[in-house]
């Protein structure tokens, strides 16, 4: 026998691989992390080997005593990892029959790397979507507590970057926390979907071995496992649903910093966002930047970005596996590492916003924001909805001449407009008055948001 150009596939090869080829193809850069995942798989693929009596208890305890051997080594940094040894698996597989010989090369019966790393990832996400989803809480949570603080503090509602009505501070942070819960609730379907074993499907067709899929499943806490051995090695929609249900949260995170942005420029100057959270300018001695939400923004690019490479590595697919699968890693894990700074970050970070009350309640007088409680005021004195949407127009235009805002107009000045008007309308006109009318479920009235954070506070 001549020497194996492959450790692990070597026998049918004449000639080594190219240099740059073995490093070009190499995946263990990356993959190592799922170490702990492989080893959790061959653990309960070596159980199960031993209960169908293809491996020997005796086998089956050295092959688990080696891997776990093998964490321990990964764990304390003592671990070699070898690119010539291409991924993760073959590292943990070659190591493991340096430590325990024979047994070691029994491990891999019924089992392919491609079933393998099938397996590897959908636990790796199924413990990430775990920890974003306690994740996503924190920070529902905190948006609860900013706005049970803030829910009766007025700010103008927009519309079109305009100012529209007078809302709750509190209620504006409440649309953020029914985004998020959303998002949980995306992040537990596709969790649904991901907890499917593909394990046994071996390389595509399925094994020889009399090999028992339900109890391995059983041991890796899978719910079922994936009944279509070429679709069992190849689905990558499990990667695709996370990575869509990642995006979301990152589009939300993105819009929620964008007002954050705004609101902490000189010229909306709603909140100050702590020193901490902030940087300063080496050339502009004055300035304070929102550095933290710039970037949730600006990393928001690279999860679609992500979303998008997997979306193009599986489009042109024959099944089953092919090389390109190799390929998913990278924008997954980056995900998973952005995905979970950024909600870090955000849930650190809302506490610490300060809402600067005053100025909201200034800028909300400005731009006309109670026209609409005026135009209702008309209609329950009687006046057709579109006549009151007119006779308060002429009344926007008179104040905007007059430099005043409605509020600000005395009775004779609003009775030209229309002689239904009395004095009662002054309650009305007023941003508290305004703000408190809006009371039902789902609007801005203090009372409601204080109703909808308590029943949002159950839910958590
Ligand atoms: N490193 C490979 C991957 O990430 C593992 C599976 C390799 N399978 C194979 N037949 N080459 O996809």
């Amino acid at each position: 026998m001549t020497t194996k150009t492959n450790q692990s596939w070597g026998g049918r090869f004449n000639e080594p691989t190219d240099e740059f080829v073995k490093i070009f193809g190499a995946s263990v850069f990356f993959d190592k992390i799922l170490a702990p995942y492989d080893i959790q798989g061959s653990i309960a693929h070596a159980t199960m080997l031993s209960e169908v009596g293809i491996l020997t208890a005796e086998e089956k305890d050295q092959v688990i005593t080696g891997l776990n051997q093998i964490l321990g080594e990964i764990e304390s940094g003592d671990f070699e990892w070898s690119v010539a040894l291409e991924d993760v698996h073959m590292n943990v597989e070659s190591r493991l029959t340096e430590i325990c010989g024979d047994a070691g090369k029994k491990l891999h019966t019924g089992r392919s790397r491609n079933d393998q790393v099938a397996t590897d990832i959908r636990l790796y996400l199924r413990d990430q979507v775990d920890e974003i989803s306690a994740q996503v809480k924190r920070l529902q949570s905190a948006l609860l507590d900013l706005a049970e603080k803030e829910a009766s503090t007025i700010m103008p509602g927009f519309t079109h970057l305009q100012a529209a009505q007078p809302v709750s501070f509190g209620h504006h942070m409440m649309a953020y926390f029914e985004m998020l819960s959303r998002d949980a609730e995306r992040l537990v379907d596709c969790r649904k979907r991901m907890n499917s074993m593909p394990l046994g499907s071996a390389a595509l067709a399925g094994t020889t071995y009399p090999i028992n899929r339900q109890r391995t499943a059983e041991l890796l806490g899978f719910d079922r496992i994936c009944s279509n051995s070429l679709d069992g090695v190849s689905d990558r929609d499990f990667a695709i649903e996370f990575l869509s249900a990642a995006s979301m949260i990152m589009m939300h995170l993105s819009r929620f910093s964008e007002e954050l942005i705004l609101w902490s420029s000189a010229q909306f100057d709603f909140i100050e966002l702590p020193d901490s959270f902030c940087t300063g300018s080496s050339i502009m001695p004055q300035k304070k930047n929102p550095d933290v939400p710039e970037l949730v923004r600006g990393k928001t690019g690279r999860v679609y970005g992500n979303l998008t490479s997997l979306f193009t590595i599986m489009k042109s697919q024959p099944l089953a596996y092919n090389k390109d699968n190799q390929e998913d890693k990278e924008p997954l894990f980056d995900t998973v590492d952005t995905l979970k700074a950024c909600l870090r970050v955000f849930a650190d970070m809302v506490p610490t916003i300060e809402a600067k009350r005053d100025n909201m309640y200034n800028s909300t007088k400005k731009g006309y924001t109670t026209a609409t409680d005026l135009a209702d005021y008309l209609v329950k004195k009687g006046l057709p909805f579109r006549d009151a949407h007119e006779v308060v127009g002429q009344s926007v235009s008179y104040g905007i001449e007059h430099q005043k805002d409605l509020s600000e107009l005395s009775l004779e000045e609003l009775q030209v407009f229309d002689d239904r008007i009395e004095n009662d309308v002054f309650d009305v006109l007023s941003l508290e008055g305004s703000l408190c009318a809006r009371n039902h479920l789902g609007a801005t009235a203090p009372d409601q948001v204080k109703q909808a954070i308590k029943a949002a506070r159950k839910t958590l």
